[in-house]
């Protein structure tokens, strides 16, 4: 059976977009593949963060998984930090990158050319990215767009590691969702809706109260000329809108488009922040059935379990290979 792998960094809350880019599709693929789904939380120490709640988030971010739909059968759902392997192979693909192709990460580059003082591990995160894609040998990533760099950079480290060396590691692929690929921020619709967006109003979490999250459809910057119309390009705030009803409705763009044609933008907003709450209303309900239940814990024990197995096995191999024994 093939794999698919993602995780999402706890490193804010998540968000409709983490929902729509990553986890539906997990959902989506997850009869069908051997799904492993995981908390990047050494990835979200490369910013500041609070340990405490970071702790939290940790938590949550698996409650959220499982209350998403994310079946505990058909994933291996576990922590990065809890399996030593990842950081041990990345090491060794860092020694295998060169700092051209590192540099070369837009995520990197947009930090650092704004000026900001980053650290070293946020410039190496890349290669973290693809230790933990490659030491499971997974074949699709389902990711949004901004992490499709991400998963090329992880499928040019492991060709390079299998020409080398020989045949070690799965060529991963990167699986976006058609519809959904880039949620946008309410208020500024030609940016990704982020987990730290600056403007609270623009991004929807998914543990935001449904009637918060109905207001910031409501007040969502749109155009002036109230013309319903899918146009990523000139009308990025409906085509935003139109493109969140679409993916939690799973009806084809086309299909909405014409279904709101003879709408205003009032009711258009009010209909898409119906489905939005209906959607963190069940999501929500199930997640404080989960939250204080034992269940994280079971689940986070069996994938730490097993994944360390596997991915011990996966070192070996490669230390083998490149000559670390005795
Ligand atoms: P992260 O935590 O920034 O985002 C998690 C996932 O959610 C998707 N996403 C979005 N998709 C559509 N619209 C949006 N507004 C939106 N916001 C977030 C992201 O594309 C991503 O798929 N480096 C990764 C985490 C990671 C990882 C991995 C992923 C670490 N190791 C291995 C896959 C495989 C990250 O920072 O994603």
């Amino acid at each position: 059976m093939k794999k698919t792998l993602t995780g999402l960094k706890p490193s804010g809350e998540l968000t409709l977009g983490s929902l729509i880019g990553a986890i539906k599709q997990m959902k989506d693929y997850q009869e069908d593949y051997d799904s492993y789904l995981f908390v990047p939380d050494l990835h979200a120490i490369t910013v500041p963060q609070d340990p405490k709640e970071l702790k939290e988030r940790i938590r949550k971010n698996v409650g959220l998984y499982l209350a998403c739909g994310i079946d505990p059968k058909r994933n291996t759902i576990y922590l990065q930090s809890e399996n030593l392997y990842h950081a041990n192979l990345s090491w060794v693909l860092e020694c295998t990158t060169y700092m051209g192709e590192a540099s070369r990460m837009t995520q990197y580059k947009d930090k650092t050319s704004k000026g900001e003082n980053v650290s070293v591990g946020l410039f190496t995160y890349p290669i973290l990215m693809a230790a933990d894609i490659i030491l499971y040998d997974a074949d699709y990533v389902p990711v949004g767009i901004d992490q499709k760099q991400h998963v090329e950079l992880a499928r040019d480290i492991a060709t390079r590691f299998n020409n080398k060396y020989g045949n070690t590691f799965k060529i991963p692929e990167p699986l976006i969702p058609k519809t959904g690929a880039k949620i946008m921020d309410l208020q500024a619709p030609t940016k990704k809706m982020s987990k730290s967006a600056d403007n609270y109003k623009g991004t929807i979490l998914l543990l935001d109260p449904p009637e918060t999250a109905k207001k910031k459809i409501m007040s969502a910057v749109t155009d002036s000329d109230n013309l319903v119309k899918y146009d990523p390009i000139n009308k990025p705030g409906i085509s935003n809108l139109l493109t969140i009803y679409s993916s939690l409705k799973e009806i084809p763009i086309t299909e909405v488009e014409k279904h709101f044609q003879d709408y205003n933008y009032g009711s258009l907003k009010k209909e898409v922040a119906e489905v939005v709450a209906t959607t963190l209303t069940t999501i929500q309900k199930k997640y404080q059935e989960i939250i204080n239940s034992n269940i994280i814990n079971e689940v986070l024990d069996a994938g730490r379990e097993k994944t360390t197995k596997l991915a011990e096995a996966k070192l070996k191999e490669v230390y083998h290979k490149i000559g670390l024994e005795r």
